[in-house]
């Protein structure tokens, strides 16, 4: 079987680099129109375009994804330009300052979540304005295995991860019977400029690989084919309401591989 999305509109937010660029490449690989969106990495986005080659009919958006009136702008865009939208992929998000909850800045703790949380709802809540009346389309956001796995100095994070996770299960029993799918798909430790500081570190990438069964890092490529398997049609025609990890293992509690 050959995945093939030709002929779909998938959008993916936070595509200028890492998992997202990724992703809106293996979208484009496997047929799909496809936009770009970039916040402030033009370069970045510029890139993903370069890779994605000319035969894919494509666009770039720039701005906030925490501006609700900017990320409708980009909805009506592709409404106007390409007459709607089949695939969402709520990908944008950071992982903000390293900060203990009792130590932690207000202002940083709510960019997390404002970035994050709440704008993968505002992205999420246009795509199914245009999917839920036409009774057709897919929503995939890149969570994190932190949507299980707590961390310490990262409860922004991890909350705004574990945020989207259970809005696309109550979003499942909302829309499941309108053909519209809504799922999340969790990475682990990808390599990415995300987690660059710990990568280029041997004490703390021995430490990661501790806690990853398969022992190594993941590669952004892994994660953009298996976004084209769960929103295509024909592998992931019966996935909706959950979460798809891709991490080597992490959330099986790898410190119980002995002992116990
Ligand atoms: C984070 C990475 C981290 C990984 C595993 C991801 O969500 O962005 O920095 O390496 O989780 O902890």
């Amino acid at each position: 079987m050959k995945l093939d999305l030709t002929g779909k509109r998938a959008f993916v937010t936070g595509s200028s680099g890492g998992i997202g660029q990724a992703i809106a490449i293996a979208l484009a690989n496997a047929g799909a129109d496809v936009v770009i969106q970039y916040y402030s990495d033009k370069e970045g986005a510029g890139k993903t375009l370069a890779e994605i080659g000319p035969e894919t009919r494509t666009m770039v958006v720039g701005g906030d994804v925490s501006d609700p009136s900017i990320v409708e702008q980009w909805f009506d865009q592709i409404d106007s330009e390409w007459g709607g939208l089949d695939i969402f992929v709520n990908n944008a998000g950071i992982d903000g300052e390293r900060q203990t909850v009792t130590d932690s800045v207000i202002e940083d703790w709510e960019g997390v979540i404002s970035i994050n949380l709440l704008g993968g709802y505002y992205g999420i809540r246009q795509a199914l304005k245009r999917m839920v009346p036409k009774k057709s389309g897919v929503i995939l956001s890149v969570t994190s295995v932190h949507e299980k796995i707590p961390w310490a100095g990262q409860s922004a994070y991890c909350a705004s991860k574990a945020g989207i996770s259970m809005l696309t299960q109550s979003l499942a029993l909302e829309v499941s019977d309108q053909n519209v799918r809504v799922l999340c798909l969790a990475p682990g430790a990808i390599k990415t400029d995300i987690n660059k500081d710990v990568w280029t570190d041997e004490e703390q990438l021995d430490d990661l690989h501790s806690k990853i069964p398969m022992n190594r890092m993941g590669e952004v490529d892994e994660i953009g084919n298996l976004a084209v398997a769960l929103v295509s049609d024909q592998a992931g025609s019966y996935v909706t309401g959950t979460t798809i990890f891709a991490d080597g293992g992490m959330v099986t509690y790898p410190s119980f591989a002995s002992g116990g």
